[in-house]
Parts: structure tokens; sequence; C-alpha cells
């Protein structure tokens, strides 16, 4: 199938360089979001995500006239989702006393519906949103035949994961393997046909349900992974054992790989995708569901641990260093590390947080440094939460004179324990019993 221009719904993390990427690959792309101050950042030629290379490329594509954004989609050969799928902060499901979180799939109805009026035959729609099993068939395509089109025979319908890395996103979206997943077989072949455009990895055609399993799967499996490191954390520390020195030894096994454990996890996939099998059959994820509990509630170990380390909180200053939800991002989207600054704040801590990402975060109830400096100078103990490479850099020789902080404790293994002690702190490291 041929394609000469496409609507790209959603420009965030994945619609934003996804539509960049196609239009400087020779397709005409119509960027569409609701948030109307994004569209006019973009229209203005800045951005309003951390991405590296991204400006350069969404640069080129504007300047080029092949990328257009705009509030509204248009007519177009194929349109792309791209919206988020978080799940509900303020309603939950019950199972045998088990209470999960249920997936909020209002953008992905409220795109889709956007794009009826715009519907032509031969048209082809792709959901990449990360989505509950049957998404596409049960909820996308009876939404889209309500313009009087037949899914499979007046368009195709699909279903492709997105599993870019951020940081990594456009090396990672042109080659990485690309699974699609037609709702009919030819589906699938328009779905190969409009990523061949950009795509080096292998594109792989599956059906729609398939693909929507295969990315709740890679995620669920790095989840359960994690919980299972993060376990082995709290044994570590209960055997007077050192867990990152125990897995490194684990992992000379040929066939062991164990993730790393740390203060939780966050971000818009990890930690929000396992709940949507859990939500899709609560009876048959008695493990997803476990795991998740663990990794939720890693907050409250770090919490312990600097307690131990600390003593009584109350009026204890803390600099937390990192809030995002992993290294050298942006994204402080269901960031444990946000989690840990709540809990040391209710214990009566007075915490100042410095994210070099995202220094002028707005939350509610988070006092944000401007500079490294202001948010240690006054600080009691210090405390790594996300393993930036800024943070490894750090010279605890330089630190020691610039901060009244004694006590440094790092939850993901980023600091040298013996640098940090000889500089004159006190080092103390998450899983570290020894
Ligand atoms: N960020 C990642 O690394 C990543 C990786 C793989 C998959 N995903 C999945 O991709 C999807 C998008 O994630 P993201 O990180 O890009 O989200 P995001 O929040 O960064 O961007 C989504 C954008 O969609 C816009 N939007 C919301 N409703 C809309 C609508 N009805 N019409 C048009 N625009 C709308 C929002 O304003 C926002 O700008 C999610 O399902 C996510 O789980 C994300």
């Amino acid at each position: 199938m041929n394609f000469q221009k496409i609507c790209v719904l959603g420009l965030g993390y994945i619609g934003l360089p996804t539509a960049s990427t196609f239009a400087t690959h020779g397709l005409r792309v119509v960027g569409v979001d609701i948030n109307t101050a994004i569209i006019e950042t973009l229209r203005g030629g800045k951005i309003h995500i951390h991405e590296p290379g991204l400006g350069t490329v969404l640069q080129a594509a504007l300047e080029s006239g092949d990328l257009t954004v705009s509030s509204e989609p248009e007519e177009a050969d194929a349109f792309l989702i791209a919206v988020p799928t978080p799940f509900y902060l303020d309603t939950h499901g019950e199972y045998n006393g088990r209470q999960y979180k249920l997936a909020d799939m209002r953008a992905v109805t409220s795109a889709t519906e956007a794009i009826i009026p715009h519907l032509r035959k031969g048209n082809l729609v792709v959901l990449e949103s990360t989505s509950p099993p049957r998404t596409t068939i049960d909820l996308v395509a009876p939404i889209l035949e309500r313009s009087g089109l037949k899914v499979g025979s007046d368009f195709f319908l699909c279903y492709s994961p997105e599993r870019v890395l951020p940081g990594q996103i456009l090396r990672e979206l042109i080659e990485n393997p690309r699974v699609v997943g037609g709702i009919t077989p030819e589906s699938a072949a328009a779905g190969r046909d409009l990523y061949a455009t950009f795509v080096k990895g292998e594109i792989i055609e599956t059906d729609a349900t398939t693909a929507e399993m295969v990315k709740l799967m890679e995620n669920t499996t790095r989840d359960v992974n994690i919980a299972i490191a993060n376990e082995f954390s709290r044994l570590a520390e209960k055997f007077g054992v050192d867990v990152w020195e125990a897995i490194s030894l684990a992992n000379r096994h040929p066939r062991i790989n164990i993730l790393n454990p740390g203060p939780g996890v966050g971000g818009h996939c990890i930690s929000v995708d396992p709940w949507f099998f859990v939500e899709a059959a609560p009876d048959l994820t008695p493990l997803i569901y476990q795991a998740r509990q663990v990794n939720d509630e890693q907050p409250h170990f770090v919490l312990s641990k600097v307690r131990q380390a600390v003593g009584s909180l109350n009026e204890k200053k803390i600099a937390v260093l990192g809030l995002a939800y992993k290294p050298d991002v942006d994204d402080l989207r269901e960031s444990p590390a946000t989690e840990v600054v709540h809990l040391l704040q209710k214990d009566g801590a007075r915490v100042k947080v410095w994210e070099p990402f995202k220094p002028e975060a707005d939350l509610p109830g988070i006092d944000m440094a401007c500079t490294l400096e202001e948010a240690i100078l006054e600080a009691d103990a210090l405390l790594l939460l996300v393993n930036h490479t800024e943070f490894r850099a750090l010279h605890p020789d330089d630190l020691i004179s610039t901060t009244k902080a004694r006590i440094a404790f790092d939850t993901v293994n980023g600091w040298d324990a013996e640098k940090w002690q000889k500089a004159g702190f006190q080092f103390i490291r998450l899983g570290a019993g020894k």
C-alpha cells in the first residue's frame, strides 16, 4: 500500500518522534494534539519534552513543511493513535480482597472518535498506545465502524506496540524490530507497508490481540523481574549481604540475568501495563499482582532504611537527588522517587529536591531546588534516588565543603562507597546489608 499523508494523534514522547520521523522520511504528516499549549509550543519551533536529538529532527520536519501540527485531525491515508493510557487514580477493581487498578481508556476512545469524520475507504488506522488485550477489536473497531465503513473490508486496522527506550527513541524507532498486529492479514500487511517507510529492524506481522499481548508481556516480565530483585535486596539486608555484589556474582551464571533493585518502579509503562492484565483476568494473575505490590512497597522500604540511617526524620533536612522515574530522562510519571519524597515529608522531614532534567517541575507539596548547591547546602543527609549520569559523576571530595550533610544514602548503586567514605561521608547503600 502507498502512503502520502498520515495523521498522528497525540504528540508526546511517542507521537512526536514518530510524526517527525515519518515527515523526515518523505510523508506529509499532520501531528494532532488536544493540548493547545503543545501545539503553540511546536508551532513556535520549540519542544515540550526532553529527548536527545528530537529538536533537530523536529526542526527539519517543520522547516520542510512535511510536518504540520493541529488540534484537529484531517483526511489522510493513515491515522496513528499515540495517546496516553494511564490507570484511574480515583477508582479501582477488587478480586478476592485484592484491589487492582483500572485502565483509563478515555484518551484512546476520544482520539478514535475524532477520526470518524475523516475516515475514508482504503484508510489504515493504527493504535500504538499500550492497551489492555482486545482493545483494538472490542473498543477501537466498533467506534470506527460508526463511520458506516466496515473494518477489514473498507478500512484496515492494526495494533502496533511501541518499544522504544526513552533517551534513545529516535534510534530505536528505526532500528528496533516492529510487531504489527492486523485485525485481518491484509490490515497487518498495510501496517507493515506504513512502518517500512523508516523501520530498518524486522517488521513482524501478526494479529491485533497477539500484538497487544506482546507489549504487555514485555513490560510485565520486567516488572516481575524487578520485583524479585527488590525482594532479594530486602533479603540481603536481613542476612548482612550486599545485594549488588550477590547479583553481579549470580549474573556470572550463563543463564541468569537478575535486574537492578532500587527505590521502586515508575514511568508510564512498567508500573502501569501489568495492571491491564490483572484487570482483564484477576483470577489468572496472582504473580503479576504480587509483583506490582512488591514494587509499589519499595518506597516504604527506602523510608525505613533512611530512618535507620538518620534517626527520627522530624525536622531533618533531606536533599533528594533525582525525581525522574529512571536515569537521564525528564519523565516524572509514576516516579517512585516522588512517593519517597511524600513519605519522608509525612515523617516530618524537610525535603529539597534537585532534578536536573526538570528543575522547574511543579508538583504539589514538593519543594524543588534551582541548583544542586541549593538542595544540599543545609541538608542533614543526601539521598540518591535516580542514577542520572551527572549524579554518578559527582565528586564527594568537592561536595563535602558545600553541604552540611555527612550522610550519603544511595538507593541505586550510583556512587562508589569507598570514595564517599574517604571524603568523610557516612555512606549507606540500599540492599547492602554488609
Ligand atoms: N513514553 C514511552 O516511553 C512509551 C513507550 C512505549 C509505549 N508507550 C505508550 O504510548 C502511549 C503514549 O505515551 P506517551 O509517553 O507518548 O504519552 P504522552 O503523555 O507523552 O503524550 C500523549 C499526548 O497525547 C495527547 N492527547 C491526549 N488525548 C488526545 C486526543 N484525544 N487526541 C489527540 N491527542 C491527545 C496528550 O495531550 C499528550 O500530548 C501510551 O499508551 C504509552 O503507554 C509509551
